[in-house]
């Protein structure tokens, strides 16, 4: 019971990594806010949760507004009664060369990627102050760093996320607020299914995401759960600032 004690609000909680966050949150004793666009995904989780003995709430919201995010913040308040955690894991995926790439479908992956972040980040963290100190976790990724053919969008917006997490750490340390930032590799989950289903040949896709990794394999969403837990838990209470590749030998086949 790593996070016993602990209130956090999970971002795109309804996703593939975000709902195995929330889920290692509630074994590892947190008590959870769940916040999702996706309203039915995220009322399945929480009263899959709730079964299990989990303290969660379903806050669905767009991350995009500032009033939805500001009441989902007020929601969770009002619930649990304080916040000592935030877990990014809110994010859209939009491809495109970027001679062909659509203007709406930059703005749409900038909104939700980048400043959604920030609005979650603007509203939680009063709450966390007023809780004495807690962690913010944001999952940017290993496309931070490397570029992709037609991908730039997403790989710019997953490089703001690793920006924003550092300025944020420098900002928030002296209020005990630990912020750092996870970079998975390929996860056998939302995104990747989403980019498998649009593939001309899936397979040939599988074989490359386990082909990038020097593990030969992607990860499962519980592994980036696990790195999740640990930033949020004590045992990480010096580590801030930092970008956390849960990546299985990605970056350094590079
Ligand atoms: N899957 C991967 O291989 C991978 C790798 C590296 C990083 N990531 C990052 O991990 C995070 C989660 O990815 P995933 O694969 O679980 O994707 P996912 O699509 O399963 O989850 C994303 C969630 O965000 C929610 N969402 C989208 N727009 C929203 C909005 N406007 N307001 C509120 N919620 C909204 C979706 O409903 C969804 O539940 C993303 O930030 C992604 O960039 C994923």
């Amino acid at each position: 019971m790593e996070l016993e004690g602990q209130v956090a609000l999970v971002t795109g909680a309804a996703g593939g990594i975000g709902s195995a966050i929330a889920r290692a949150f509630v074994e590892a004793g947190a008590a959870v806010a769940l916040l999702d666009l996706a309203s039915e995904s995220l009322n399945a989780l929480e009263t899959d949760l709730r079964a299990s003995g989990g303290l969660v709430l379903a806050v669905p919201a767009d991350i995009t507004q500032a009033t939805e995010v500001s009441s989902a913040v007020n929601l969770s308040l009002a619930h649990f009664g304080r916040l000592t955690c935030l877990v990014n894991a809110v994010g859209i995926l939009r491809q495109g060369r970027v001679d062909a790439m659509l203007e709406t479908d930059w703005d749409e992956l900038m909104n939700v990627n980048v400043k959604g972040v920030f609005l979650a980040c603007k509203y939680a963290v009063p709450a966390i102050k007023t809780a004495g100190g807690g962690s913010i976790i944001n999952l940017s990724s290993v496309s931070a760093f490397v570029g992709s053919i037609g991908s730039f969008a997403y790989t710019a917006s997953k490089g703001a996320v690793l920006s924003l997490t550092y300025g944020i750490a420098q900002e928030l340390g002296p209020f005990g607020i630990r912020v750092n930032a996870i970079c998975p590799g390929w996860v056998d989950a939302g995104f990747t299914h989403q980019a498998m289903r649009q593939a001309p040949d899936p397979s040939l896709l599988i074989a490359q995401a386990r082909e990038a990794h020097v593990l030969g394999r992607m990860a499962a969403p519980q592994e980036v759960a696990d790195a999740a837990v640990f930033l949020a838990s004590s045992r990480a209470s010096f580590v801030t600032g930092t970008a956390l590749n849960v990546d299985g030998g990605f970056m350094i086949k590079r």
